[in-house]
C-alpha cells in the first residue's frame, strides 16, 4: 500500500488509504448532480403538485445528512417529498407549508405510504436497493397554527379581523381600513409579517393638509392616533412611520401572533340542504367552529354526520319560532339520518342542525 502511494498520513499523523473512483460501487456523485433529472410529469411518483421534486434527489440529501431515527424537517415541504423518504428511510419528520394543498396532497400521500409500509411484501420504490432501516416512523399528526386556515384568504382574513377585534369599518377606498376607540385602523397584510414597505401606502397616503391644521390648533397633540393590525411585524415598525412623517403621530402596533394569541374567529357553519323528489337531504355540514378545533380540514371529514348532535325540521315555518315536528336525536354510537320524507303540507322548511359543541345552524328550504 505504502509503495504503491495508497497509504499516506495527514498533517497530524493519522493514516488514510487512498481509493480511486473506478473502485468503489456506486455512481459517484457529481458536484452538480446533473444524474437526477426533474420529475417528468408522467412519472409514477407523480402527484398533483406543481414543484414536486424527485425521491431520489431527496434520499441522497437525506441519507447524506443524517442517521435512522433522526429527525428531518422541511420547512417548505410541498407535496411532503421529503417527509415521504425519511419515512421509508426511518428518520422522523416535520414538515410546514403556508399552501393548504400542499398540506393536503403531503397528507394524503403520507397516510398511504405509512399503510404501504405496514404491508411488509411490498417492494419499496427507493431509488437505491438498500436494506429497509429496523425502525420506522409512520405516524404523525396535522397541526393548523397561528388561524392559518382563516389567513390562507387575505380578503376573508381582513374582514373576520375588523369583526374580531370590533373595528367599525370605514367605506372602501379610504385609507384606513376602520376607526375604535378614536384610533384609525389600518390592517398590515395578513398573510405575511408587515414590513416598512408596507407602511408606504400610508405614508403617500395621509391627508397632510389635515394633520398641518391639526397641529396648528393643537400643537402638543399628535395630528393622528392610529393603529396598525399586523400578523408579526419587522422591528421599529411604529418608529420608522414616526420618522418618516415630519407630524407627530400616536402609533399603537397590534401584532395578531403577540398580542391577540386567543382571538376568536367567528366562522359560520355552512350546509348544502337539497330537496330531492319528497325527500329532504343534507348533503354536506361544515361546522366551521368544530372543525377549527378538532385540527380537521373540511375535506378530511368523511361523513358529516359524525359531526352532528341532532338534527330537528319545522316544515311549515311562520317566520318567527322554530316549531320542529322532525327532532332526530340519535342515541349512543348511531347517526342522524340527514334524509326525511318531505310531508304533503310542507310550506316553508327550516331545518336546524346542531353539532358536537352545540353549535347550531339554521337554514331555510325553498320548498313548492
Ligand atoms: C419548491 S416547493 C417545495 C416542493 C417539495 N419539495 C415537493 O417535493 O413537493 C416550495 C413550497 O414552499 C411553500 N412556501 C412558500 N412560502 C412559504 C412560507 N412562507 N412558509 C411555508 N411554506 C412556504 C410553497 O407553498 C411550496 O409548496
Amino acid at each position: 500500500m505504502y509503495q504503491e502511494g495508497r497509504l499516506y498520513f495527514s498533517s497530524t499523523g493519522q493514516p488514510y488509504i487512498k481509493y480511486y473512483l473506478d473502485e468503489r460501487p456506486g455512481v459517484a456523485a457529481a458536484t452538480i448532480w446533473s444524474e437526477i433529472g426533474i420529475l417528468s410529469p408522467t412519472a409514477v411518483e407523480r402527484l398533483d403538485y406543481p414543484t414536486q421534486k424527485p425521491a431520489a434527489l431527496l434520499e441522497r440529501i437525506i441519507k447524506a445528512s443524517s442517521n435512522p431515527g433522526d429527525l428531518v424537517f422541511d420547512c417548505f415541504m410541498g407535496s411532503g417529498t421529503t417527509q415521504a423518504v425519511a419515512m421509508k428511510l426511518g428518520r422522523r419528520f416535520i414538515g410546514a407549508d403556508i399552501n393548504l394543498g400542499a398540506v393536503q396532497t403531503a397528507t394524503k400521500r403520507l397516510i398511504s405510504l405509512g399503510a404501504e409500509l405496514h404491508q411488509p411484501q411490498r417492494k419499496l420504490a427507493l431509488a437505491d436497493d438498500i436494506e429497509p432501516p429496523t425502525a420506522r416512523y409512520t405516524g404523525f399528526e396535522v397541526y393548523n397554527i397561528n388561524n392559518y386556515d382563516i389567513f390562507r384568504n387575505p380578503v376573508e382574513a381582513k374582514d373576520l379581523l375588523l369583526q374580531a377585534l370590533e373595528v367599525n369599518r370605514l367605506q372602501a377606498g379610504s385609507l384606513f381600513d376602520g376607526e375604535k376607540d378614536g384610533r384609525m385602523v389600518k390592517l398590515m397584510p395578513v398573510n405575511r409579517i408587515a414590513t416598512r414597505q408596507d407602511l408606504n401606502e400610508l405614508i403617500t397616503g395621509f391627508d397632510y393638509k389635515a394633520f398641518e391644521r391639526r397641529q396648528a390648533e393643537q400643537p402638543t397633540q399628535p395630528v393622528e392616533r392610529l393603529t396598525l393590525v399586523c400578523m408579526g411585524h419587522e422591528p421599529g415598525l411604529a418608529a420608522h412611520l414616526q420618522r418618516e412623517v415630519a407630524y407627530k403621530l400616536d402609533v399603537e402596533v397590534v401584532d395578531i401572533l403577540r398580542d391577540k394569541q386567543d382571538i376568536q374567529f367567528k366562522r359560520d357553519s355552512e350546509a348544502k340542504i337539497v330537496v330531492q323528489g319528497d325527500q329532504l337531504v343534507i348533503e354536506r355540514f361544515y361546522p366551521l367552529n368544530l372543525l377549527g378545533k378538532l385540527s380537521l380540514q373540511q375535506e378530511h371529514v368523511t361523513d358529516w354526520r359524525e359531526l352532528v348532535e341532532s338534527v330537528m325540521i319545522d316544515w311549515n315555518y311562520d317566520g318567527a319560532v322554530l316549531q320542529p315536528t322532525v327532532t332526530d336525536i340519535p342515541e349512543g354510537e348511531a347517526l342522524v339520518a340527514g334524509r326525511y320524507a318531505i310531508p304533503a303540507d310542507a310550506g316553508t322548511i327550516r331545518v336546524k342542525i346542531t353539532d358536537l359543541l352545540a353549535e347550531s345552524l339554521e337554514q331555510e328550504v325553498k320548498y313548492g
